[in-house]
């Protein structure tokens, strides 16, 4: 039974594997987890029967206007089954007071966000990879 949760107690490096698929420089699970709980919001999906977390959504805000998804991730093995589908519709009714909720997709992910309402817009960005890992800002 998949189900979904906003707290990370409980939750371990070790139910946090098999995420970032096809990243170069991928994040360890302990640095998943620590972005995690420093996200604003975040919701999980979890295997109750496999005790592990099977995706996952992060947002980040000044919590006044503005919301930014950055990450939003199914294991393969459990897509397809509208996990993807409800975490996102999750974090949108959280962010639903705010002026501005963005992210970032493929052009094969818009119609996807499309069903949401969401609305493509420009925008610009910077990739540093050897930041990916996330462990050169590790604390
Ligand atoms: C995108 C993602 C989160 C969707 O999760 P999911 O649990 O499989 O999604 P759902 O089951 O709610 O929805 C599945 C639908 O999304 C579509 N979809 C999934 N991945 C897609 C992709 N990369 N491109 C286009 N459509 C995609 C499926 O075709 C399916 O469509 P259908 O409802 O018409 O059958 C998941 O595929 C994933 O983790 N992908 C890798 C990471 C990623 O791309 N994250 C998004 C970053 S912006």
């Amino acid at each position: 039974m998949i189900t979904y949760r906003k707290s990370l107690e409980g939750i371990t490096p070790e139910m946090l594997t098999g995420f970032f698929v096809g990243w170069p420089n991928p994040p360890t699970p302990s640095v998943h987890l620590r972005l995690l709980r420093d996200s604003a919001y975040r919701i999980l999906a979890f295997d109750e029967d496999a005790c592990r977390v099977v995706g996952f959504i992060t947002a980040i805000s000044d919590g006044v206007l503005t919301a930014f998804i950055p990450l939003l991730e199914v294991l393969p093995e459990y897509q397809g089954r509208g996990i993807g589908r409800s975490l996102v519709k999750q974090i949108l009714a959280e962010l639903s007071h705010l002026y501005s909720v963005d992210l970032v997709c493929d052009e094969n992910l818009r119609p996807y966000y499309e069903r949401f309402g969401l609305i493509p817009v420009r925008g610009m960005a910077r990739r540093n990879y050897a930041a990916q890992s996330g462990t050169i800002n590790e604390d």
